[in-house]
């Protein structure tokens, strides 16, 4: 079976984090791996999580197996977390939601779905995307287009494309839309613009596939759902694809959550019907210690308050450092874009999309042991005061040369 198996070539970012572990370099920067480091350069653990778990620890009552789509109370709590609980879909019971195995696990179940109830949809990506994106609904056999995003001379969305993109879209095809935090633009809709995108989807009869991985990182929680209700406004269905490694610092935990909202309470029960006979088929349940962590914090008034003021921490942090790379560039003469450095300061979420381009990723990782996605993404979450200047004078360095 398998003689004539050949190398795949490994993953764009998980790939780059294997490149860094074996790189004997003492002074190495790893600016790949959409993770979160503190000014210390560590992943740490939250202290509401930690907290959490001391209390899961103590009042467990079993191990048994979760139901298909999870417990019905982190349902409950991700669903108040992207709608708020008083919002129609949640009060008129059309929104049903799956606990998945992290934010790809859910994308993977919401194309085993698209592919399931509509084999011949196109999905839409927006051109730049997620590497991962198109993997995942390539290995599910999907049809997939992509739309104009990122204007490359205003270092901004190439809105009037977009929209021009999205008018071409058939009924039912699906628009794949990152919630908040473009990855890897850091560049997102305006409320404005979310609505005349919702106006488009619901004209076409298109269903948006919401992308949410960084809820949370952009302006706050509850304001960084503003996008997906505009748009719930618009379409009667739509999907929400929720993670929680990078808001809870759950990364090897693995809790995401598929959220469905469909036309009618009877058709999002039919629709979570068909949801968990695909689950069964593929993971056959998810995992209980993550998700009952996120459950345990959002459902304590104490806890909530300290995660959302340890998410502030990391957010603060994030756009300091953004200011301080802008700045560290700008003293030494390097401008990564014709009107200078300020579009950094202006990106939302973890990444810069710096506009290096591909030899100079490469010089940097060969000549300066600094790894960042070949697609000049760097994640600014990774950057400290320490390793600020040699960053920026190897930045300075690559760029001055080319
Ligand atoms: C845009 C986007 N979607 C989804 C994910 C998936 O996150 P998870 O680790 O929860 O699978 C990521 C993680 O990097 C991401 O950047």
């Amino acid at each position: 079976m398998f003689e004539h198996v050949t190398h795949a070539p490994p993953d764009a970012i998980f790939g780059l984090s294997e490149a860094f572990r074996k790189d004997p370099n003492p002074d190495k920067i790893n600016l790949g791996a959409g993770v979160y480091k503190d000014e210390d350069g560590r992943t740490p653990v939250l202290d509401c999580v930690k907290q959490a778990e001391a209390r899961l620890l103590a009042t467990e009552p079993s191990k048994s197996y979760l139901p298909i789509d999870g417990a019905s109370a982190y349902g409950v709590a991700v669903r108040e977390l992207i709608f708020g609980a008083d919002h129609e879909v949640v009060t008129e019971r059309r929104a049903v939601t799956a606990h998945n195995p992290g934010g790809t696990g859910a994308l993977r179940v919401a194309a085993d779905l698209m592919k399931h109830v509509r084999p011949d949809v196109n999905v839409w990506l927006s051109e730049p995307t997620w590497p991962n994106h198109p993997q995942i609904f390539e290995a599910v056999g999907l049809e997939m287009k992509s739309y104009p995003y990122f204007d490359e001379d205003s270092n901004d969305l190439a809105f009037e494309r977009m929209i021009r993109a999205l008018g071409q879209v058939r009924a039912n095809d699906v628009v794949l839309l990152h919630g908040c935090c473009h990855n890897p633009t850091g560049v997102d809709p305006t409320i404005e613009e979310w609505a005349r995108i919702g106006d488009v989807l619901a004209e076409r009869g298109a269903v948006p596939l919401l992308d949410f991985a960084y809820q949370g990182l952009a302006s706050g929680v509850r304001e960084d759902p503003v996008g997906i209700r505009a748009l719930c406004e618009r379409v009667p269905e739509l999907m929400v694809c929720s993670s929680f490694s990078k808001n809870f610092g759950l990364y090897a935990e693995r809790v995401g959550a598929l959220t469905v909202v469909a036309a009618s309470e009877e058709r999002a029960q039919a629709v979570c019907s068909q949801v968990k006979r695909l689950v069964r088929a593929n993971y056959s349940n998810p995992p209980v210690h993550g998700s009952a962590i996120v459950t345990t914090v959002l459902g304590d008034a104490g806890l909530s308050e300290q995660w959302l003021g340890e998410l502030k921490q990391m957010r603060e942090r994030i756009h300091h450092m953004r200011q301080l790379f802008a700045s560290e560039l700008d003293r030494r003469g390097v401008m990564l874009s014709a009107e200078g450095n300020d579009f950094i300061a202006r990106q939302r979420g973890m990444f810069s999309f710096s506009g290096l381009d591909r030899l100079q990723v490469a010089r940097l990782r060969d000549e300066h042991s600094i790894y960042i996605v070949g697609s000049g993404r760097l994640n600014v979450a990774g950057m400290t005061e320490s390793n600020m200047p040699r960053l920026c004078d190897a930045i300075a360095a690559v760029t001055s040369a080319s």
